[in-house]
């Protein structure tokens, strides 16, 4: 990877539920000089639509980048009852961690508009990583169907090819609104798809912690109390480290190649299972003559200790 310069950045809107990862996410991103963070939209999700518009708003003074616009979106499902993630996440999201308030207020657009707004001023420059439930990135997808030739990739982290988190079927992002993964993943956009089986993959320990909580940088010890909190929930059911869910989105989008190998698959969205609700379906099977056509591409084997020693030094640089 060699540094990158202003022009040759990638440019990326990042649609998160700040929820503890999702900030590791934010800081990440942030930190790296291959990206050009756009603007940060906000889902209901880990926590209510407004709790984390001001969790973004936060994280970003933290990170010293009070100028990226944050935009608030859905309060809820396309058609579902939200469901929060407080039990993982803390009651602020951020693991009870109160950071300093933010010099500035959410952009007056809603986030599906400002999706659209972006994605119309540099078509086919802005790639999407959600990292969220998807009910943002469906709404602006049925309020402007030309975005499918505007956006060149959505980046997302969600999904399980071999066991769900919220359900043993169904990984929360994707189960929170099957209805709108249902929408994005039939939109014909290239979609790159982290789910479980290559997030869990990746774990941060109370070892990496410690390089967090020795640095000077007030994001990295931001950073390392909150995923303190996020350990703790991991260590009372008896796992070592927190898996790395949103920030291997990110990763991906800083360089592809943390994925050392990876499967072009067809996946649908399961609506109505008594039992698999929210799944995503994978055709797997070698050789299936006639199936449909291929709509993600799904990291299998995850480049974990580079990925690792990239996040964990990132984010010791910031504010930059
Ligand atoms: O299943 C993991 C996903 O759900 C992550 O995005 C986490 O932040 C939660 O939103
Ligand atoms: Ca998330």
């Amino acid at each position: 990877m060699t540094a990158a310069g202003p022009a040759t950045r990638k440019r990326v809107l990042i649609d998160c539920d700040p929820g503890i990862d999702d900030a590791l996410a934010l800081f990440l991103a942030l930190a790296s000089p291959e990206l050009s963070v756009e603007a940060i939209t906000v889902v209901a999700g880990n926590v209510p639509v407004a709790q984390g518009v001001d969790n973004a708003l936060r994280l970003l003074e933290l990170a010293g980048r009070p100028e990226i616009p944050v935009a608030r979106g859905a309060v809820s499902p396309l058609l579902r009852k939200l469901i929060t993630g407080e039990a993982i996440h803390g009651e602020n999201g951020l693991g009870g961690v109160r950071l300093p308030a933010p010099s500035r207020g959410p952009d007056a657009r809603h986030a599906a508009d400002l999706m659209i707004e972006l994605a119309q001023a540099r078509p086919g420059e802005i790639t999407w990583v959600a990292i969220g439930p998807l009910t943002n990135v469906a709404l602006a997808l049925a309020k402007a169907p030309e975005l499918g030739e505007l956006v060149p990739e959505i980046i997302l982290m969600g999904g399980a090819l071999s066991g769900g988190n919220i359900t043993p079927a169904a990984e929360y992002n994707i189960y929170a609104d099957a209805e709108a993964a249902r929408i994005v993943f039939a939109s014909g956009i290239p979609i790159t798809m982290l789910e479980l089986g290559a997030t869990s993959q990746v774990a941060l320990t109370r070892e990496h912690l410690a390089l967090w909580q020795a640095a000077s940088s007030p994001v990295a010890r931001a950073a390392a109390a909150m995923a303190d909190h996020y350990l703790r929930v991991y260590e009372a059911r008896g796992l070592r480290g927190g898996h790395l869910h949103d920030p291997l989105a990110v990763g991906m989008a800083i360089d592809k190649n943390f994925a050392r190998a990876s499967r072009r698959l067809r996946v649908e969205i399961e609506t109505r299972g008594e039992f698999t609700d929210g799944a995503t379906v994978a055709d797997c099977r070698p050789g299936q003559a006639g199936r449909r056509a291929p709509n993600a591409d799904v990291p299998a084997i995850i480049d974990s200790e580079r990925f690792l020693a990239l996040f964990l030094e990132r984010l010791t640089l910031l504010p930059r």
